[in-house]
């Protein structure tokens, strides 16, 4: 248990016995400015709003009756009714030498594991990634590893777009030209290519609009030689998805496309009509609820057409009742809020008891603070923002590391590249929009994931010196205040993997991790590791464990450490 989770347990089981009417919610948290102490509780505040009590006069009596875990010093008072804690140096070293032996690494396990859906990623068919997938993929992917972490079971979907109206012009273009084969390496911009040509001749002339139409609905009708063109854009599509996977990193249980659910959709319109939650409006279905929005959700359309939604409500049914999925995480970008507000609402009218949650993002800017797009005014593709990752870690690798050999600088490139890349996409608080430079998010001394691998690096390195075979596991003796505040930062690990999780925001783990590498480089300057024999394996085993924490904590960021740079 971190300390943090020790003080929390007193404070909850006082709170519950005297005020038992509160929400039980965190109520311990680390102090911002540590000469005030290093954890704070604001539940005298609360309280005593609550039940028009005196807050000071409440935060005294919690002081004095709530006493701290043992080797803590005795709480003070301050501000408008805070109760500040400082724990004393012998309960660290007897925690931290508890955490050496953990192989959780503090991490707790959630005391009622769920089966939970993670949507991710999900792009469209037939066109390139650009950077507008980055955060859906990073996000999806780190969310998965830090519920999976904590003990849940989850399953990786990839919701692939794959039977949008799309595929009538690209057909359209596809087949005008005499289906032509694709080229491995450029399919997905020959797709594109025919898509653009299709929807221009549909928006300009109605007679071959009408034709995209009647490609669309023979594709859906299950004509052999449209499916049959139909597949060979998924499967070039799936090639170029799967690249770009490969290099992030990232995996899927099931990619399991929209088309996958197309002969459910009219069951799921029929049974919202017959439950009374839809109707039929001009010859379309649609959902009302006024406290959403004045205009209805649309399900069907009058010429028979499903849409979007009509897809997703059958995708639920078949993760709760195939899957059992207790709980279903959608991540996307800010913009489908709306969507998912008429989808959960809709869903749980008709009797959908798993959790259903959106997680959204914001956009990536260019330095106009304009959307990120590339120098010609095009959505940036992905695979060429990873390339010119990569040829920039190079760059500044070679600068480094002039006796690297060219094999080694292009593995380390590779990985360097798209740990920056991984490590600024997911630092920023996923609500806000964020300006994307590349100065930024290479460089060495900034919060960075040069700079922590850095630090991680250095964690090795000593270990190799010290020519001990295996990382030492001894009693810690935190001796030093800067080893004493590398401890408590260690102590709180398990509390920045729980908050990362609990606000599925993994930039609360960034900044844990960039604290936790600056800790360690003052550590380090203060604190002799290999010289002093008394001190020695202590500080060997307090190096292993930040060498731990922090390759663990950038594991659950999907970024990969390497042992030298
Ligand atoms: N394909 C959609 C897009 O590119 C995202 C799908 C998200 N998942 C879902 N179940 N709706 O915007």
């Amino acid at each position: 248990m971190s300390l943090r989770a020790e003080l929390e347990k007193s404070v909850t089981a006082w709170a519950a016995t005297h005020f038992p009417g509160l929400p039980a919610e965190p109520w311990v948290r680390p102090c911002a400015d540590e000469r005030h102490g290093h954890f704070q509780t604001h539940f005298a505040m609360v309280a005593a709003k609550a039940q028009r009590l005196n807050p000071r006069d409440l935060a005294e009596r919690l002081a004095k009756e709530c006493p701290p875990p043992e080797g803590w010093e005795k709480p003070t008072v301050a501000g408008g009714g805070f109760v500040n804690y400082r724990v004393g140096p012998e309960a660290v070293g007897r925690a931290v030498d508890a955490l050496r032996q953990d192989p959780n690494l503090g991490i707790p396990r959630v005391p009622k594991p769920e089966s939970v859906v993670v949507d991710f990623s999900s792009p469209n068919i037939a066109k390139a990634m650009h950077v507008g997938h980055i955060r859906s993929t990073l996000l999806g992917d780190s969310l998965a590893r830090l519920l999976t972490r904590l003990g849940h079971r989850v399953n990786r979907v990839n919701h692939l777009g794959d039977w949008g109206t799309q595929f009538g012009k690209l057909l359209l273009a596809y087949r005008a030209a005499g289906r032509p084969p694709l080229q491995p390496d450029q399919a997905i911009d020959q797709l594109e290519e025919f898509y653009k040509k299709g929807h221009q001749e549909a928006e300009s002339d109605p007679a071959k609009m009408d034709q995209a139409r009647a490609e669309l609905a023979a594709l859906q009708d299950g004509n052999p030689e449209r499916r049959k063109d139909w597949r060979l854009f998924c499967e070039s599509s799936a090639e170029h998805f799967r690249k770009i996977y490969e290099r992030l990193g990232v995996r899927f249980d099931s990619i399991r496309g929209e088309s996958a659910y197309h002969e459910d959709l009219p069951k799921v319109v029929q049974d919202l009509l017959q439950k009374q939650i839809a109707e039929v409006s001009q010859g379309a279905v649609v959902v009302r609820n006024r406290t959403i929005a004045e205009e209805p959700y649309l399900i069907r359309k009058s010429d028979g057409a499903f849409l979007y939604a009509t897809t997703d409500l059958a995708a639920i049914q078949y993760r709760t009742e195939e899957l059992k999925a207790d709980r279903i995480i959608y991540v996307t970008d800010a913009r489908q809020q709306l969507h998912f507000r008429w989808l959960f609402d809709t869903a749980r009218r008709a009797g959908c008891r798993a959790e259903l949650e959106h997680v959204w993002f914001g956009t990536v800017l260019g330095p106009d603070r304009k959307p990120l797009k590339s120098r010609d005014g095009t959505p940036l593709k992905l695979i060429d923002l990873l390339n010119e990752a990569k040829e920039r870690a190079g760059v500044i690798l070679k600068s480094k590391r002039p006796d690297l050999p060219p094999e080694g600088l292009e593995a380390k490139a590779e990985l360097l590249g798209m740990a920056s890349l991984k490590y600024a996409d997911q630092l920023p608080n996923r609500n806000l929009d964020y300006v994307f430079t590349w100065e930024k998010l290479l460089a060495f001394d900034g919060n960075t994931a040069p700079y922590i691998l850095n630090a991680y690096v250095r964690t090795r390195s000593i270990l190799r010196k010290s020519g001990l075979a295996k990382h030492p596991c001894a009693p810690v003796r935190v001796a030093h205040p800067s080893e004493e505040r590398l401890a408590r930062l260690l102590l709180r690990f398990g509390d920045a993997v729980e908050l990362a999780a609990a606000d599925r925001k993994p930039h609360h783990l960034c900044g844990y991790l960039y604290d936790l590498a600056g800790q360690y480089h003052r550590f380090f300057e203060a604190c002799p590791v290999l010289q002093l024999p008394a001190l020695r394996d202590s500080r060997l085993t307090l190096v292993g464990l930040t060498g731990d924490v922090l390759k663990e904590g950038l594991g659950l960021l999907g970024i990969p450490t390497l042992e030298e740079m």
